[in-house]
């Protein structure tokens, strides 16, 4: 078996009508990413010498948003069918070439259905994907000969009656060799109900030309579940979801409910859970994640770019972002680690506590209602509730240092840059602005007074 070269073409040009939105079909997201994005990833798992992509609706809004990607991008300026837009690419794509056809809004195709089908083809037959639908509705249906045979694609609208009670149906991609590709879209007609140029219809030429045409029949039909409505949307979002969490439980990590977790983010590649941890209803993981064994995370905490070690515990209503917590730290219920947060070993963050670009040292707490933004509080600290660093003049923001050792007595606003020696005791209710020495009592207080004093009553009726 010879075989050239790979080169992938995923078609993405269409408006997407039935989305009623304004930002192209491709750019909605699965799991936090576009669904274009998770077909180019799908594309760049097989060895491929190039990636192309056919855009056009919505214009450079689709390469830009993905322009991180190694792909060629290339323009359909009119939508005049999957035919049209394969041909778009043509010029670029090597007669040697096996051609692979993706679609940008197909999003969970998996690796080795591709892989399957490219080795099907063998870089010389049309190997293309169907399924068996008890609902054929919209689809392709696929006619094949008395010997099995595949022959040719008729499309819904153009199908008599009997040809619409088919069951097996066109998932849309192929693997099929360039060269002979190239051939069969020079003549294509648009001689149909919508007046387009189908891609389909090489079957029927590739057939006419003796060219050996294999279907590879999938029951997965998940997998070649397109995206035309937000509806649709969602129950591929959800069946992804499930996937993600089978995967999570499959590899130790107990989940409260499976069905209320969701990853935004591909695991292992940047999501990363180690065994032993448990995962409370309601919980969203995004971007890159690491989660150290033991860790338990409460319900309904949203956790973004965090890394957390071995034994953290996250109490219920916590939002993480951007940070890193030490082993065997506690965090919350209802505290929020803003991005630049790095807590040390062993420390804790109470609840209604936000903490902003800050360290917090090993073993110190900031148990209640704090905000700590640009601080680096030593080990051993304990900042007593209420305790505010004022970090914001109104242009800049300035730092607040904490020696080790230090207590910071509640109600404490702490006005930065200022810094705390090591060891000192700021008394409750100080309005610290000088520097305060270490291993001294520090208050800023008005004496108590007392005097005489009649309420006001209310009359009784
Ligand atoms: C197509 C197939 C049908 C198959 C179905 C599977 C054809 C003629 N029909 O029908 O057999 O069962 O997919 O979902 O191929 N696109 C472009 N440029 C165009 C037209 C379409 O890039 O000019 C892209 C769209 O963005 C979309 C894909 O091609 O991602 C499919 O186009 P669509 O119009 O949805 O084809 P279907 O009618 O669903
Ligand atoms: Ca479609």
């Amino acid at each position: 078996m010879v075989m050239g070269h790979l080169e992938v073409i995923i078609l993405a040009a269409g408006k997407g009508s039935r989305m009623c939105s304004e930002l192209p079909k491709a750019l909605h997201t699965l799991a936090g990413k576009p669904l274009l994005q998770h077909v180019i990833e799908r594309a760049l798992q097989l060895e491929s010498e190039k990636i192309h992509v056919v855009y056009g609706h919505g214009g450079d809004v689709v390469p830009t948003a993905l322009s991180r990607f190694a792909i060629d991008w290339v323009e359909q300026r009119q939508q005049l069918g999957t035919g049209h837009a394969v041909e778009q690419v043509m010029p670029k794509v090597d007669d040697q070439a096996t051609v692979l056809i993706l679609y940008g809004d197909v999003p969970l195709i998996e690796l080795n259905t591709l892989q399957q089908l490219i080795e099907m083809s063998g870089g010389e037959r049309l190997a293309l994907l169907t399924l068996n639908r008890d609902d054929p509705q919209g689809y392709g249906r696929i006619l094949r000969n008395g010997s099995n045979l595949i022959e040719a694609i008729v499309e819904e609208r153009d199908a008599t009656e009997q040809q619409r009670a088919i069951g097996e149906v066109n998932s849309g991609i192929m693997a099929l060799p360039a060269g002979a590709l190239r051939g069969w879209l020079a003549k294509l007609e648009s001689t149909n109900v919508q007046g387009e140029l189908y891609l389909t219809d090489v079957i029927a030429m590739a057939v006419a030309d003796g060219v050996e045409v294999s279907g590879l029949v999938i029951d997965d039909s998940l997998q070649v579940a397109g995206v035309n409505t937000r509806s649709q949307l969602a129950v591929l979002e959800r069946h992804y979801q499930r996937q993600q969490a089978e995967q999570l439980m499959a590899q130790g990590v107990t989940l409260r409910d499976p069905n209320r977790i969701d990853i935004r983010g591909s695991l292992a590649e940047e999501i990363n859970i180690a065994a032993e941890v448990t995962i409370d209803i309601n919980v969203i993981l995004e971007g890159r994640v690491e989660i150290g064994r033991g860790c338990s995370i409460g319900a309904n905490s949203v956790l973004r770019n965090v890394k957390l070690a071995e034994g953290v515990k996250i109490e219920p209503m916590c939002h993480l972002e951007d940070a890193t917590i030490g082993a065997q730290c506690s965090v919350g219920p209802f505290a929020r680690i803003r991005p630049g947060t790095r807590m040390h070993p062993y420390t804790r963050v109470g609840n209604f506590v936000e903490v902003k670009e800050s360290e917090i040292g090993e073993g110190s707490k900031v148990n209640h209602l704090s905000y700590i933004g640009n601080t680096i509080v030593g080990s051993g600290v304990n900042i007593g509730a209420g305790t505010i660093t004022c970090n914001y003049d109104g242009v800049t923001k300035h730092q607040t240092i904490i020696g080790d050792n230090a207590f910071i007595g509640s109600g404490t606003q702490l006005i930065a840059p200022v810094t705390v020696g090591a060891g000192a005791t700021i008394g409750a209710g100080s309005t610290i602005s000088h520097y305060v020495p270490g291993e001294q009592l520090t208050l800023t207080r008005t004496q108590q007074k007392s005097m005489k004093w009649q309420r006001p009553v209310k009359e009784k009726k």
